[in-house]
């Protein structure tokens, strides 16, 4: 009889407490020392932290992560807000701090239909400008914003959520006025800025079967037309129930099969109910506040604190399923006070998507996170033991 076959002993090694007692002899491990052999670790960092207001978690960042990326500083009306007008202090500060502490550094992001400005698609009337003066603009920003960090940033989230739920490209100013040929020129200008850097398609819900086919129809036809394209940002802007593990699972592989690098770029677990069916991060939409809708003000209870642990260790066992070909997993944030989703989609709620509570303290889903890398080393260690006694 075969006892000690390798499904079989992982739980009895985890039932014996052996790994956790070897466990508790090792130092504290972080998140970038658990996966460093997968993937990069980041957090995207708000204008405290790369302003370092706050010492406790400018410490938390560069201790926990290995890559950075930045929630809202490079966007368009951040850096230029008017017409001819840059302002580059708080990007500039952002790429300081990312090459001072040794850290995968991303941009984010160069074209998207939310935080440009209105006069970048209208003229002195109010019109919409022709497609030579818009791609014009598109050319002097990307230029401009992507060469001043060339070579400082290690990649770019070119184009954002380019594509509709109905898998069509989205009708943006930008292929209104443009025409859909935008996205290729978009790549093309910002290989041509900064020819070493990584360049990235980034979107929310691409486990939505009318969008994954779209964007793949959409990748498929750059990488035709010879653009460069190295990467798929999948956002996961998750709840605790959709989408499914097993469909992200999917959508890995199916991106991984168009020879990409694929990315988790924006992950967060929204706890709190909500007040519609769509699962989208769609920055627009809006609801009224309600106590209904906000049920945790004075703290998450222990079953939603375990309910969210225990579905972060199912994301990460499906990441580290990938780790081939995963080059990054990046949280949209770095405690629960900082998320977008305390003020998305209903403003003034009290959210607990990530795993640094809002005293940054470790919550129960960071530990089962760590959890998850250990055990799968166990695993990967125990096949090896098992593979090189089999010689003997
Ligand atoms: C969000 C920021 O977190 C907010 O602070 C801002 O008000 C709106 O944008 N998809 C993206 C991110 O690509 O840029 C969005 O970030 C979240 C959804």
């Amino acid at each position: 009889m075969k006892i000690f076959s390798a499904p079989l002993i992982l739980p009895l090694v985890l039932l014996t407490g052996y790994a956790a007692k070897s466990q508790t002899n090792l130092p504290p491990i972080t998140l970038k020392e658990a996966f460093q052999n997968d993937f990069v670790i980041g957090a995207a960092i708000n204008a405290s932290v790369i302003w370092e207001k706050n010492a406790a978690e400018v410490a938390l960042v560069k201790r926990q992560f290995n890559s950075i990326s930045p929630e809202n500083v490079l966007k368009w009306e951040s850096v230029h807000p008017e017409p001819g007008i840059y302002d580059f202090q708080a990007a500039d500060r952002y790429v300081q701090f990312g090459l001072a502490n040794k850290m995968f550094i991303v941009g984010h992001n160069l074209i998207w239909h939310h935080q440009t400005p209105d006069w970048v698609f209208r003229d002195n009337s109010g019109n919409f400008v022709d497609r030579n003066t818009l791609l014009g603009r598109m050319r002097d920003h990307i230029f401009t914003v992507a060469g001043r960090y060339r070579g400082k940033i290690n990649g770019w989230d070119v184009v954002n959520e380019a594509v509709d739920e109905n898998g069509e490209l989205r009708d943006s100013p930008w292929r209104k006025i443009i025409g859909d040929d935008y996205i290729a020129k978009a790549y093309e200008f910002a290989h041509e800025a900064d020819p070493q850097a990584q360049l990235y398609y980034n979107d929310f819900d691409l486990e939505s079967r009318r969008k994954q086919k779209g964007a793949i129809a959409l990748i498929k036809q750059l990488q035709a037309q010879g653009v460069k394209i190295t990467g798929v940002g999948l956002q996961e802007h998750d709840t605790l129930k959709q989408p499914s593990s097993r469909r992200v699972d999917q959508t890995i592989s199916t991106f991984e099969k168009l020879g990409l690098k694929v990315m988790i770029t924006e992950l967060d677990v929204n706890v709190l109910p909500s007040p519609t069916k769509r699962l989208d991060a769609e920055v627009s939409r809006n609801f009224q506040s309600s106590p209904k809708w906000d049920p945790y003000t004075n703290g998450l209870p222990d079953p939603v604190q375990r309910q969210l642990a225990r579905r972060y260790a199912d994301l990460f066992s499906v990441f580290l399923k990938h780790r081939e070909c995963i080059s990054r997993v990046t949280f949209w944030g770095v405690t629960d006070g900082d998320s977008w989703l305390n003020t998305y989609p209903i403003r003034g709620r009290t959210d607990y998507p990530l795993l640094f509570d809002r005293a940054g303290k470790g919550k129960p889903a960071f530990e089962a996170v760590l959890k998850i890398a250990q055990s799968q080393k166990v695993a990967a260690n125990t096949s090896r033991e098992e593979s090189s006694a089999a010689h003997y």
